[in-house]
């Protein structure tokens, strides 16, 4: 096996297989933060990406994705059950966003994530050159830094959580938490999107394995492990040239004229996920068509909700609960040819989500609780010409960085409201002077800004940086 000097461990590889239209087998690049954050980040390096490709059965080979050597790892049915379904997204996911649905914990499933991590960790040990970088990613393997650093003592290895790490009160319920924090100590620095979350581990590291721990340096008997906030970012600088380009602008006028020329256009894109506070926000939109303040005639909301996780019981659940929300909203209040809520379950590629970015007046991001939330950066990266209102959850990560965004509580219905109605009345001048204030953060703050800070505190000679020749 061809062997890399960077290594990026991740659950999921950036391409998913997919049948196209026609019926013929494709692979398509997976929605979700981590492939959108990474896959511009490795494209044309000498890096290896060890990840599942979506299905069950034997690895299938794939060939190098944007010169990135995809290694796939095989995951059987009961893996996909037991690791991704279970421990993953039905132990870890719920508990570390503030448990807005119950955490299960089953034995079984904790036996996978032992099971699974062992076999990425095995994957990653292959795919590293001797002293290479290994990079794993987010909480399906949170074990893999410690078993990689048993197989393989010569390399850097360095962990990177997406998602929001927990309080000490919610993350003391999980029966394994010695191990899974063990697990994460493997690694040379743990990255975080927050300084909370920073702070959160070195207290828990602290309480349960009784190390020596501040929010920045831990010490593992003779290894020091170093842990920090590094928000993660997204390409700003592709992003608005894509925006830019005639044919995307034309798009975007299209879908307006389709649309019906409203007064003003919402949009919502989330993964149909418990967190992302769908259902509170069809509420809210409800109750201000009920009120009169919003009204069909002027104003459309465009809910796109890609299915994620869908044969795990709690995204079903909200998958019919949405689709009947919207179903009943639309019977309300639409109008023949005119209905409330404009509604796609599709995936869609790069361009169509820019233009949709570029159709809204308003966008409206309002999890209950989100690692980072890079929906919210796209949106503002695409508003090229400074107009559009971002309405954004004080729960996603995002918020600390886009101070000027209309800032709700999505628990509060009616903040929710009038966040929404400050949104949509906002005048020109302020939200462009927000939206300018926005779009130069996330150009200086960029995805190669964020690797750039990571790479250099986990490999501070530079050399991995020079060598891969990708941070700018
Ligand atoms: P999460 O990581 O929880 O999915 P983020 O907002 O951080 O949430 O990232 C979601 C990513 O998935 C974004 O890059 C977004 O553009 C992409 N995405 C969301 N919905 C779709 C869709 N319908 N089609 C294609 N990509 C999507
Ligand atoms: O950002 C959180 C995250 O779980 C990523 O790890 C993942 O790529 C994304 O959401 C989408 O989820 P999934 O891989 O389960 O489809």
């Amino acid at each position: 096996m061809r062997q890399s000097p960077l290594v990026v461990v991740a659950n999921r590889l950036p391409v998913d297989d997919s049948v196209a239209p026609d019926g013929a087998f494709e692979w398509r690049r997976s929605p979700g933060g981590l492939v959108s954050a990474l896959h511009p980040l490795l494209r044309n390096t000498p890096a290896a990406w060890v990840g599942w490709a979506g299905g069950t059965g034997p690895a299938p080979h794939l060939p190098d994705v944007d010169g990135v050597r995809m290694h796939t790892v095989a995951l059987t049915g009961d893996d996909l059950r037991d690791h991704y379904e279970g421990f993953a997204n039905a132990t870890l996911w719920p508990l570390y966003h503030d448990a807005v649905e119950q955490p299960e914990y089953h034995r079984r499933w904790w036996e996978a994530y032992q099971r699974v991590n062992q076999r990425f960790a095995e994957a990653a040990a292959e795919a590293a050159e001797p002293g290479a970088t290994v990079w794993v990613q987010d909480y399906h393997l949170q074990l893999v830094p410690g078993l990689l650093r048993e197989l393989r003592p010569d390399l850097r290895i360095g962990f990177f959580l997406h998602v929001p790490f927990p309080p000490p009160e919610l993350f003391m319920q999980l029966p394994r938490r010695t191990e899974l924090l063990r697990g994460m100590l493997g690694a040379d620095l743990i990255g975080f999107q927050r300084a909370q979350a920073a702070h959160n581990f070195a207290q828990l590291v602290a309480k349960v394995l009784g190390l020596p721990a501040t929010d920045r340096r831990i010490n593992v008997g003779e290894r020091v492990v170093r842990v920090g906030a590094f928000p993660v970012s997204i390409d700003t600088a592709e992003m608005a040239a894509l925006a830019a380009r005639p044919e995307v602008a034309d798009r975007a006028r299209r879908l307006r004229q389709d649309l019906g020329d409203p007064e003003r256009v919402v949009l919502s894109v989330d993964r149909m996920d418990y967190t992302k506070g769908i259902e509170q926000r069809l509420k809210a939109y409800r109750e201000l068509l009920a009120s009169g303040d919003v009204k069909v005639r002027d104003t459309v909301l465009i809910q796109v909700a890609v299915p994620s996780r869908d044969r795990v019981a709690q995204y079903q659940i909200l998958r019919d609960r949405v689709e009947h929300q919207v179903g009943r909203i639309n019977g309300e209040f639409g109008r023949v040819g005119e209905p409330a809520i404009h509604y796609l379950s599709q995936p869609f590629d790069r361009a169509e989500l820019v233009a949709l970015y570029r159709t809204a007046d308003v966008m409206a991001v309002t999890p209950l609780r989100d690692g980072m939330n890079l929906v919210a950066k796209e949106y503002v990266a695409a508003r090229v010409d400074d107009t559009g209102a971002l309405l954004l959850s004080e729960f996603a990560g995002a918020a600390a960085e886009l101070e000027q965004a209309y800032l709700v509580n999505p628990h509060d219905l009616d903040g929710l409201k009038q966040g929404l109605l400050a949104a949509l009345r906002a005048t020109p001048e302020d939200v462009a002077a927000r939206m300018r204030a926005m779009r130069g953060h996330l150009l200086r703050d960029d995805i190669h800004a964020w690797a750039r800070s990571y790479l250099t505190a986990l490999d501070e000679t530079g050399s991995l940086l020079r060598r891969i020749g990708t941070t700018d």
